[in-house]
């Protein structure tokens, strides 16, 4: 069942994929207000590291003061922690303890890691919510047959789907093209879809290859639509992010009316 009452620019999850806390806070600081919810991931979370670590950084705690200011900008019902945790039980569950003792809104853990790896991070989940990635919106449907998957991105999605539900988690993390298949099996429909692979018919599709436009993808049934370059890298004759950010939220609405 679709989420309600959701303001059509609250569906757009936006991931500061940049390499510091500077750039990340300039994003912030431009899209609050224009997009519902940032997402932090692989790339942030590493270059923060990273740079912390390097011997030139003399001022590490102002470094770290800087983060802990970013993390507070966007905090409460705004945080989408990207940690995608594929490992054993164990450590999936150990590390889902510290991450929901940051107080995020959402973290995921990769559904390929099993029912229960999927298990330990919802009982180890706190205030959060657990939402489990599929198949990659940047694996296309060969690739998937050829590799650990063994099947064709549906059949793969569902079936996750199916192991989701059943481990309690939150909610699903996959492309918009698997949603019709998602929508007919009722018994999922409480799960919280999240699509990232989402391009305007203005914008290039760059790395993703099951992709769908928003318009499409929220009539589909999504909940949250997680656009990136789009919105952080317009073609010109869109404008801004921001400018781009209300063009996407304008065909939200018009897809919701
Ligand atoms: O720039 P773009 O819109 O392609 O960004 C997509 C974001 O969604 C990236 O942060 C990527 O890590 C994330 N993501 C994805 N496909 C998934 C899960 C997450 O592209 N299946």
């Amino acid at each position: 069942m679709r989420q309600k009452d959701v303001d059509p620019k609250d569906r757009i999850i936006l991931p500061l994929d940049v390499s510091s806390a500077q750039e990340a806070q300039k994003l912030v600081d431009k899209l609050t207000g224009h997009v519902g919810m940032f997402k932090i991931g692989l790339e942030l979370i590493y270059s923060i590291m990273a740079s912390l670590l390097v011997e030139e950084n003399a001022d590490a705690i102002g470094a770290l003061r800087f983060f802990r200011n970013l993390m507070k900008s966007i905090s409460g019902a705004h945080e989408f922690l990207d940690t995608k945790l594929a490992d054993i039980p164990n450590t999936v569950g150990k590390a889902s303890l510290a991450v929901s003792s940051m107080g995020v809104k959402f973290f995921n853990v990769h559904a390929s890691a099993g029912l229960k790896a999927i298990e330990a991070a919802v009982a180890n989940r706190g205030l959060s919510q657990v939402l489990g990635v599929t198949v990659l919106t940047s694996i296309g449907e060969e690739e998937c047959r050829d590799s650990i998957f063994g099947d064709v991105p549906g059949k793969k999605v569902l079936y996750f789907a199916k192991m989701l539900k059943k481990a309690g988690a939150s909610g699903i993390i996959c492309s918009p093209q698997e949603l019709v298949l998602l929508r007919e099996n009722h018994e999922l429909d409480d799960l919280l879809i999240v699509t990232p692979g989402v391009r305007p018919e203005w914008a290039s599709t760059d790395d993703q290859k099951r992709v769908m436009t928003p318009g499409e993808a929220i009539k589909a049934g999504a909940d949250y639509l997680v656009i990136g370059r789009p919105i952080t890298k317009p073609p010109e004759s869109v404008g801004s992010p921001v400018d781009a950010a209300k063009r996407i939220a304008d065909e939200i609405q018009a897809a919701l009316s």
